[in-house]
């Protein structure tokens, strides 16, 4: 029986809206939430994405949607954390979190709730756990202790019997087996190490490359590599991910590098877009901030050119074009300021000459 009416797709359209780009992991994330929230059993998730594609902010995304709806409040019990605490944490094991997640209980049910009822709650909690890939237990063929101990603390949060942990000087027992993890990482160097692998590799028949071209009409050669095509459980434990970690994950999704529309969508669309923000710091001072499509275009081009900062480059870009006209943004007398694509093109140009777009 369900206790409420809740549909993967209606989660998948709530997130879409923060989160642009990726549809396939959004899709996968809404079943298992709406899968764990009526207590079937749910894929404990692995998401791996470049830095800056959205792995934070689609974690960040669930959270706010489960917090918003009132209707899920009693089963929406989660604790986002950073795996390097894990490493630190005196009490070990992680336990803590399941601490976490029993305070989180008493907040939905109360502290006067009945020992089982919140016991219950931390048994069916959610934990999130982001940049999962900083707790390699080998780097560069060397043991790293941190890690090793940050993924034992993991395990035994996953071990799935009854997990002990202290609150308040009490111990308390839970079966974690129906504890929904999700983690993520960048894993840096696995995209290298496979598409190696891919490339120079025996197993795999050698790709050729196809020829693209970008929405500035720029034209190159790829290979058509995709992390998701070629990456095996092996890369992970190359990576210095211990098996026995690894394979709780029974859902691993890669997320998609952004492309250029994605970019421009993600520059002005979600609730907080750097447009939307620079808007409302306009509004202030009674301007109206408007853009051009084509300044559009050219911001999401530079952005993307620039590698390995995914959707954070955006914010670099927008500022050069930006800061001299929020220092005196009612200088022009104007009731509209209009960024169109030649400030946009000063602005990198500015950059490329070392100028720094000052003008
Ligand atoms: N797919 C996306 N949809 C909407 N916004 C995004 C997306 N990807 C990135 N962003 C924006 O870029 C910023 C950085 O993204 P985020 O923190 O989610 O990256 P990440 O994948 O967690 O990277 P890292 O591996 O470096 O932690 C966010 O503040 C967000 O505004
Ligand atoms: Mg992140």
């Amino acid at each position: 029986m369900e206790p409420f009416n809740l549909r993967p797709r209606e989660v998948f359209e709530e997130l879409c809206k923060g989160v642009v780009g990726q549809d396939d992991a959004i899709r996968e994330i809404a079943v298992a939430i709406v899968k764990h929230l009526v207590g079937h059993p749910a894929p404990n998730i692995l998401l791996i994405g470049n830095s800056g594609s959205g792995k934070t902010t689609l974690m960040r995304a669930v959270e706010q949607f489960l917090s918003s709806r009132p209707d899920l409040f009693e089963y929406a019990n989660l604790v986002r954390i950073n795996a390097n605490v894990l490493a630190e944490e005196r009490q070990g094991y992680g336990r803590s979190v399941l601490g976490r997640l029993y305070s989180n209980a008493k907040r939905i049910f109360g502290p006067d709730a009945p020992e089982e009822v919140l016991l219950h709650s931390v048994g069916r909690g959610m934990i999130f756990i982001d940049e999962v890939d900083k707790i390699r237990a080998e780097v560069r063929g060397q043991p790293n202790v941190r890690g090793i101990v940050a993924q034992e603390a993991l395990l035994t949060l996953m071990e799935n019997e009854n997990v002990e942990f202290e609150v308040d000087d009490k111990t308390h027992s839970v079966n974690s087996s129906k504890v929904l993890f999700v983690a993520g990482g960048a894993f840096e160097e696995l995209y290298e190490n496979v598409f190696r692998r891919a490339t120079i590799g025996q197993d795999v028949a050698p790709m050729k490359p196809v020829v693209v071209v970008s929405a500035s009409g720029e034209v190159r050669e790829e290979l058509p590599f995709h992390l998701r095509d070629y990456l095996k459980y092996e890369d992970l434990f190359r990576y210095g991910m211990t098996p026995q970690f690894v394979s709780r994950f029974e859902s691993i999704i890669v997320l998609n590098d952004l492309s250029e529309p994605d970019l421009a969508k993600i520059f002005v669309e979600p609730d907080g877009s750097i447009f939307r923000t620079s808007r409302a710091y306009f509004q202030q001072f009674g301007i109206d901030l408007q853009i051009t499509r084509g300044a559009l275009i050219a911001i999401a081009w530079d952005a993307a050119r620039q590698k390995r900062l995914g959707a954070r480059a955006l914010r670099e870009t927008f500022r050069r074009v930006i800061r001299n006209l929020e220092f005196d943004p009612a200088a022009s007398g104007a009731a509209i300021i209009t960024i169109d694509e030649n400030m946009v093109k000063q602005a990198i140009t500015g950059r490329e000459a070392g100028t720094a777009g000052r003008r």
